[in-house]
């Protein structure tokens, strides 16, 4: 039998569940001295004065930073990447400026957490303070075209303006999401320890070991052999781990200068401010179709916010240039506000998750004005090739899933008319909405070595943010072996192991696996080679009679990146909700989800569809509930705990059933997987939105679906 394709329990649950699975900010380092950060009270401006004397001389304090006394950093490198990612461009404590609220203008250093926290309080401050830009309808007028970040900023096939003008049915409506933090269970934190030959070790949570040393490496001017990133467990990533965020750097520096390990671990509250978010964004469809629903030009425009000193682009737009053909042509384009607030970052699903409410609403808004049934319009403006680059799809099974999941949905049931169907008093709807989502391809190593015993262990210096990475790994090189699963033991999250890309954009699964896979044949050739004989003796057999004790093998997975490649690769996901809404109180309760997902083969059941639940709850959250408000006139996010930030919780999730429809596409890797895990985020708010409209006939196009906009 093989391990690939079954749904196996965590490798690591016993650990989690037992409290065994240490944590960064669990890891006890001996004689370590702890942090607290001092933010500052405006938005924009600069400090005038700091009095630190009261903070000194208070019990317990080994040390106080200001901008005066930290040591200096270069500058974060540019062009940003991937390779070497900061999460802000302005590093904490250089100078006297302030850019936003919350940003970092002291930093505490005492023997205890609440000693450091006590003495933060007593730094005085004096601001020079200006008024702060914000971000909103009026401030979006100032919008500017950035230059590029991931993706080209803008993008044209054919003439979309002649398209949509040339459509006998036409659509042009504004969308807009809220500002949504990522609020992983687990803070951020960071302890870093100085040995005497001044190498340094971050125990840090992050989803890219390999690139936090890079960056942590070039901002500190020291050679990168000297820094180790350990990160093992995570719990909860998002996005908002991957990148390096200004504490990770004080941490460091501040050990550097007292001489003790410094662990600096983040509150709910300060993560508001410290590490990234998804920006609100205001987009803008317009769309041509024929009588029949099939498109004749597309325009999708969003504006988000980025701070006054990053270009960070919320690239809303980007899926409506490749889920659906339009004959006249596709234009797309993203401009930025400069405004006073921390950089935004990659939230679970960025990009796509924003830009599929818009666009898969508008599909909506445009099935209705067609008469055509939303299911139908998107099987007409199906595609077998990517409109952007016209490449052929290496597998793209939408069909499948808009017919299977709608037949297990019961869609032919739904009666098309808004407000056509109830349950009491209740105003009950079904929307759906379909989703494409990026695939990723990224260099990884890692290392399989066969030991004499006849286990095996698997060496990757990638990451499990809880997704169950160690599962799959061991499940991917078990096959690879002939061995059973738990013969494998499975070591990651450690810069010391062979290298991994970063754990972001649903690639872990089809690229560190690959080099897994790659790695256990290698070890396994290796093996039969050195005996020159039967394998089915098994490795202990056969190690023993080659008279060596282990055997290890390293392979490199370095796939030409996606754009590169003949055919364009993405996942593609059909998602199905039911609403049931109170119309005297406008409240909105999901009754059940239906998401069919196409991500290439599934290598693990069951923790797909683990994945494939949280991504749907995630999307739910997006829909109706997640939305970090800003003071126009402090710039300050307000709601900065889970009191306040509301996320879905058990009651607010009904049933969720979750097909998978895809099949083994060597295009995406040798695995035959594409990406999944944020996959599964996407095109849930719209659904929701849309089951809203088709329930109660109000078009809501602001996200989160709040009570007071159904009253
Ligand atoms: Mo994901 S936002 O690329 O961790």
């Amino acid at each position: 039998m093989t391990a690939v394709g079954q749904p196996m329990s965590r490798a690591d649950g016993r650990l989690k569940v037992t409290g065994a699975a240490q944590y960064t900010a669990d890891i006890a380092v001996k004689g370590t001295a702890h942090a607290a950060i001092v933010h500052s009270t405006i938005a924009s401006g600069r400090t005038v004065s700091i009095d630190t004397s009261g903070a000194k001389e208070a019990p317990g304090v080994l040390a106080v930073f200001t901008h005066r006394n930290l040591p200096r950093m270069n500058p974060t490198p540019q062009p940003w990447s991937h390779l070497h990612p900061h999460g802000q461009g302005y590093l904490p404590l250089q100078d006297d400026k302030v850019h936003y609220a919350g940003q970092p203008v002291a930093l505490v250093i005492a023997e205890t957490r609440d000693a450091a926290a006590h003495a933060g309080s007593l730094v005085k401050f004096e601001y020079a303070a200006e008024p702060p830009v914000v971000f909103s309808r009026d401030s979006a007028k100032e919008a500017v075209e950035p230059p590029q970040f991931l993706w080209p900023v803008a993008s044209a096939v054919g003439d979309a303006e002649r398209g949509i003008a040339e459509g006998a049915l036409r659509i042009d409506e504004t969308y807009t999401t809220a500002d949504r933090h990522h609020n992983q269970m687990e803070p951020h934190a960071t302890t870093a320890v100085w040995d005497e030959d001044g190498a340094l070790t971050l125990y840090e949570t992050t989803q890219h070991i390999f690139g936090a040393r890079e960056l942590v490496s070039i901002v500190l001017g020291m050679p990168i052999e000297k820094i180790r990133v350990i990160c093992q467990f995570l719990g909860g990533g998002f996005g908002g781990k991957a990148y390096v965020w200004p504490h990770t750097l004080l941490a460091a520096l501040a050990a550097g200068v007292v001489g003790r390990p410094v662990k600096l671990q983040l509150t709910r509250a300060q993560m508001y401010a410290m590490a990234g978010h998804q920006p609100a964004t205001i987009q803008r469809i317009a769309l041509g179709a024929d009588k029949d629903g099939r498109l004749t030009g597309l325009r999708h425009d969003s504006i988000s916010p980025t701070p006054v000193f990053d270009n960070y682009i919320e690239y809303a737009a980007l899926a409506s240039r490749s889920l659906w053909a339009a004959s006249g042509g596709i234009a797309t384009n993203h401009k930025v506000v400069r405004v006073n607030r921390n950089t935004p970052t990659a939230m679970r699903a960025p990009h796509e998750a924003l830009g599929h409410f818009a666009l898969e609403s508008a599909m909506d808004e445009l099935a209705y004005r067609a008469g055509i049934d939303p299911v139908m319009l998107r099987l007409r403006n199906d595609t077998e090739s990517d409109p952007l680059s016209g490449r052929p799809f290496s597998s793209r099974a939408m069909r499948k899933c808009l017919l299977e999941g709608a037949a297990r949905f019961g869609w032919e049931r739904r009666r098309g008319e808004p407000r056509s169907m109830r349950d009491g008093r209740y105003l009950i709807g079904q929307g759906m909405a379909a989703a494409i989502y990026t695939h990723w391809r990224w260099p990884a190593t890692a290392r399989v070595t066969l030991n004499s015993d006849g286990t095996a262990l698997v060496e990757a210096g990638t990451h499990d943010l809880g997704t169950g990475t160690y599962t799959v790994l061991q499940q991917v090189a078990a096959d690879a072996l002939g061995l059973s699963p738990e013969m494998v033991t499975v070591r990651l999250g450690d810069t010391r192991l062979p290298a991994s890309h970063a754990s972001i954009g649903s690639a872990t699964m089809a690229n560190a696996g690959a080099s897994v896979m790659l790695a256990a044949k290698a070890a396994r050739e290796k093996a039969l080679a050195l005996a020159g004989s039967n394998p089915n003796i098994g490795y202990s057999a056969l190690l023993a009679r080659s008279g060596v004790s282990t055997v290890s093998a390293e392979a490199d997975y370095d796939p030409v990146p996606e754009s590169d490649g003949p055919k364009a690769v993405f996942s593609f996901a059909a998602v199905f909700a039911e609403v049931r809404v109170d119309q005297e109180l406008g409240l909105v309760r999901l009754n059940r989800v239906v998401g069919a997902y196409d991500a290439g083969r599934i290598v693990n059941p069951k923790t797909a569809r683990s994945q494939a639940i949280g991504g749907i709850i995630w999307g739910a959250g997006q829909a109706l509930l997640e939305q970090s408000e800003m003071d126009p006139t402090t710039a300050r996010f307000l709601n900065r705990n889970f009191s306040g930030y509301l996320v879905p919780s058990n009651a607010d999730i009904p049933e969720l059933d979750v097909l998978f429809v895809g099949e083994f596409d060597a295009e995406a890797s040798p695995l035959g997987a594409k990406g999944l895990g944020e996959l599964t985020a996407v095109s849930v708010a719209p659904a929701i939105a849309n089951a809203v409209y088709h329930a109660t006939g109000k078009r809501v196009r602001d996200l989160p679906i709040t009570v007071e906009k159904l009253l």
